[in-house]
């Protein structure tokens, strides 16, 4: 979603340096971007439609020198991409960037137009500058103008700020929406996030809902809602530039499927080998709710699978967009799980928050560390995947799927249902799990073979039962999301309840058979599909190679492993099918349209 960065500096290069870490934020997803700078006596304000090298191309053409700049990437929520909707905003003595979505804009907007106002754009954004304009006006102080517009305003907003009459400060706040500040040699800096500031400094302090900042060039101070002054200590990233590199690879998702085998051996080790969250007691709950949205849900279905058949306690999985509004579900003796990649999602936080508020104990599954997620939650296990750049997610959900693994393993522990035999099993397979993906990852040329298969077909669909119903979930996401076909995901016993009707001849159909007690059910469905022309892309493993030919136009074979590692093997395999054919089909593999993310707005 929406990405913005401040930066004010002892030198004449902010809007380079804003530039850079726009670039940077480019990956949050966004349709236009734009620019306001203190070119010495003015605020210039340049916009564009599209990509950031058109913003690039626009400033090319003037003196950009400057020592601050607020700088912004829109994703299109009030108004169509375009540049007068496209941010900063200025009224009055007012320029300002926003991420997030200001609820109440339209009744702001009538009181303002009364008032005297005038607006340009269709976007909620404008109406929040042109009443921190007003409020400015009322109260003729910068810090107090903003504690009053934040007051009067509804919804989530992370704000870069500059005033006419002092254009090298930036004030900045946040509600729901990510920003940090940033420390480096020559000047200061507020982003969305860490990413678009690394190059500069890893050095950055976290604020919080409701505090207020002002930046200068030397001097960056923190003030609590009534405007005292309050201590901030820094914090050093772990993450570096490096890591926001493609190092080589063609995309940033081909790079992430990599690293998958170090990252979940890395999981494995800091979470079975050596740790065994003795401080979650399964026993103390009486329910455990877990909630979360997109992938993060997939490895949550995941997830209720292993607890519920090996751990043997019942799970509820819930998409956070309709858990947030569910509150006579939750009770003080509930446990939440929360899963995300970002730890910024809008929805997933106000179920936590919720959650929190009936006083359940919640548990975060979270990758981004220091995230709004990891800081609410009572208990947060990081999945230490590293940065993710590509919008759709990989290492994200495997490594969310192996923390599972390592929970339900806990769990059986808690339970005694784990005999010293089924442990020794489940070790083995855990530390041999790096080389096992790497393998499924190498097997490269049979994807591409696949996607050919499939690329010019509008309709695909996945089926599988039990667990690998759960992966077919996010082996049909995948293809939709980056390479614009569209794909159904079904339990394999459902098809013939409607969806079938669908399937015509040379349809393809993605089948999925990895479990022992399942497999002939599965396969008589692969076979009703079959029946009506189906082309059958077959997913299995080893201990089935030799058996299918039969129903299969084509065939995946992984190693057979358990339960708590197959699941992991089987969608890197779907992920590459879905990277092959979002090539095949020349789609912007990195950065899909209308996707954002981190999606921080409900
Ligand atoms: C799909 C994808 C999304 C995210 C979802 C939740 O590839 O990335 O479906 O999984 O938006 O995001 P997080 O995990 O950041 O809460």
């Amino acid at each position: 979603m929406c990405g913005i960065i401040g930066y004010t500096t002892r030198k004449n290069n902010s809007v380079e340096v804003a530039l850079n870490g726009l670039k940077n934020l480019e990956y949050r997803g966004y349709d236009s971007s734009g620019i306001a700078f203190f070119d010495g006596q003015n605020v210039d304000i340049v916009k564009s439609k599209g990509k950031i090298s058109n913003l690039d191309e626009k400033l090319a053409t003037m003196n950009t020198d400057s020592c601050c700049a607020i700088a912004h990437t829109r994703w299109a929520t009030h108004g169509e991409p375009n540049e007068t909707n496209a941010h900063p905003h200025h009224v009055g003595d007012v320029t300002l960037v926003h991420n997030g979505i200001i609820e109440n804009y339209a009744e702001l907007k009538e009181e303002l137009i009364s008032k005297g106002y005038t607006f340009q754009s269709e976007t909620d954004t404008e109406v929040a500058t042109a009443y921190l304009d007003y409020c400015y006006k009322q109260t003729g102080d910068k810090l107090k103008a903003l504690v009053e517009a934040t007051k009067g305003l509804r919804g989530s907003y992370a704000f870069d700020v500059i005033y006419n009459d002092e254009p090298a400060t930036i004030y900045a706040t946040r509600k729901d929406s990510p920003l940090v500040i940033g420390y480096a040699h020559d000047g200061n800096f507020a982003a969305s996030d860490i990413s678009a500031i690394l190059n500069y400094t890893n050095k950055y302090s976290l604020i919080n809902e409701g505090e207020f900042v002002k930046i200068t060039r030397d001097i960056v101070t923190f003030y609590d809602s009534d405007l005292n002054e309050i201590e901030k200590k820094s914090q050093t990233a772990s993450w570096d530039a490096a890591q926001y590199q493609k190092n080589g690879y063609d995309h940033f998702m081909l790079k992430e499927i990599y690293e998958q085998p170090k990252a979940i051996a890395g999981i494995f080790d800091r979470y079975y080998t050596n740790c065994t969250y003795s401080d979650i007691d399964f026993k103390s709950f009486d329910k455990i709710h877990i909630v979360a949205c997109g992938s993060a849900m997939h490895a949550a279905l995941v997830g209720k699978y292993l607890l519920q058949t090996y751990g043997k306690i019942p799970v509820m999985v819930e998409v956070a967009s309709e858990y947030r509004y569910n509150e006579e579900l939750i009770t003080p003796s509930t446990l939440l799980i929360v899963v995300s990649q970002s730890g910024e999602t809008a929805d997933t936080i106000a179920a936590l928050r919720l959650a929190k508020e009936k006083g359940a104990y919640v548990v975060g599954i979270v990758n981004a560390v220091g995230s709004t997620i990891s800081r609410e939650v009572d208990k947060c296990i990081y999945t230490y995947a590293g940065p993710e750049i590509a919008v759709a997610t990989t290492k994200g959900y495997t490594t969310q799927v192996a923390v599972f693994s390592t929970l339900a393993l806990m769990a059986m522990k808690q339970n005694g249902v784990l005999t010293d035999e089924k442990a020794q099993e489940i070790k083995e397979d855990l530390l041999s799990i790096e080389s096992k993906l790497q393998n499924v990852i190498d097997n490269r040329d049979l994807y591409l073979d696949i996607a050919k298969d499939i690329y010019t077909h509008n309709d695909v669909f996945f089926i599988g039962r039990g667990i690998d119903s759960a992966v077919c979930m996010e082996g049909s996401l995948k293809l939709k999301e980056i390479s614009y076909t569209h794909s159904e995901s079904y339990s394999a016993g459902e098809l013939k309840h409607g969806t079938i009707s669908l399937i015509e001849e040379g349809t393809p159909v993605i089948s999925i058979a990895t479990d022992e007690k399942l497999y002939e059910k599965t396969v008589s469905n692969i076979k009703e599909t079959k029946a009506r022309g189906s082309f059958s892309i077959f997913v299995t493993t080893d201990m089935h190679k030799d058996q299918c030919s039969e129903f299969s136009d084509k065939l995946v074979v992984l190693p057979k492993t358990t339960d708590f590692t197959e699941p992991i093997l089987t969608v890197a395999a779907l992920q590459l099918i879905a990277y092959e054919t979002a090539k095949l089909r020349g789609c912007d593999i990195d950065k899909p349209r209308n996707l954002a993310k981190s999606v921080t707005v409900e």
